[in-house]
């Protein structure tokens, strides 16, 4: 097992190239937080590190780990996730009354997250918007998928039928094994250096294609430039069997019960093993950030050279 934990105490390394991952001794899902600095979670994220909370555990009942036991059947290998504002869960096969401690479960879990955000980023007060929440109750290690939906190749999000139209999107995960296995994954370089990797192959967007996409119901709104750049670079990245083997990286471990922080539009990440998380989306204006300039937005339309979303 490689773990390199080399990352955990220097959260200063601009010129890193895997991401930093800066821990906080958090303990209370309400805060008070104490940081180092003011907006520290803010920085170390808008700069593409991780913000990891070792003792940040998410508490479950009993009934939700008898669940997890049920969970991890073969039966039932699919993400289950809560859409807050339709508010019904999707993917469960589960019967009536287990479906309604998924929900139960879900449902705290993005008012935890919410209230975590809110006094951990106070920057961005009132401006996160909160996803959807999935529960990952299968095995990551040795699932099979096509290539495109494989996350154990890195990458970072883009989602095909929800474009953000440059919004930023955020996760917080929690690794709830019950039996104390980390949840592994790979980080990978920069940003900036998949951009410069990748988009002089990217072609830009077909004239007309982001309304037909609209029209044909393949998109739940306009899919900007911005989205189309970020969807290729998801897809090329995955696509590279060579890029995926080469390309600067390293594994890192999150430990059972503990809670982390990321900007997967930004971060080049893979799960490579561990089974139960739970996770939570948010989206952000990218006005809303201390440092918009560091936005994947601003990186893209530097290096192509024209506004790529309308914001
Ligand atoms: C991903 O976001 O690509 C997977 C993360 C995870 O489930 O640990
Ligand atoms: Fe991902």
């Amino acid at each position: 097992m490689i773990e390199n934990d080399n990352h955990g105490d220097s959260c200063q390394g601009e010129e890193a190239i895997v991401p930093d991952v800066c821990r906080l001794a958090v303990t209370e899902w309400n805060g008070p937080f104490a940081q180092p600095e003011p907006d520290y979670a803010v920085r170390v994220l808008e700069r593409g590190g991780v913000v990891l909370l070792p003792q940040l555990e998410f508490p479950l009942r009993d009934v939700e780990r008898a669940l997890m036991v049920k969970g991890s059947s073969p039966g039932s290998r699919k993400n289950v996730s809560f859409d807050p504002a339709k508010g019904h869960l999707r993917g469960s096969t589960a019967d009536d009354a287990d479906q309604a401690v998924l929900a139960a479960m879900t449902r705290r879990y993005a008012a935890a997250s919410k209230a975590l955000l809110g006094r951990l980023l106070p920057h961005y007060a009132g401006a996160l918007v909160p996803g959807r929440t999935s529960y990952r109750p299968f095995e990551v290690a040795g699932r099979s998928s096509s290539w495109r939906k494989d996350d154990t190749r890195l990458h970072v999000d883009s989602f095909p039928s929800s474009p953000t139209g440059g919004r930023r999107i955020m996760r917080v995960f929690s690794n709830l094994n019950p039996e104390g296995r980390s949840r592994r994954w790979r980080l990978g370089e920069p940003f900036e250096a998949i951009a410069a990797h990748f988009v002089g192959s990217i072609h830009g967007p077909v004239w007309g294609s982001a309304t037909a996409l609209r029209l044909l119901g393949v998109t739940k709104r306009r899919r900007s430039a911005y989205d189309h750049y970020m969807l290729a670079l998801h897809d090329s990245m995955k696509a590279d069997s060579k890029y995926q083997r080469y390309s600067k990286q390293d594994v890192f471990e999150f430990p059972a019960g503990a809670t982390w922080i990321v900007y997967t539009d930004q971060v080049s990440h893979a799960a490579i093993a561990g089974q139960f998380v739970l996770e939570q989306t948010f989206y952000l204006p990218v006005q809303a950030m201390l440092e918009v300039e560091r936005s994947p937005l601003r990186v893209l339309e530097r290096r192509i050279g024209r506004k790529l979303a309308s914001v």
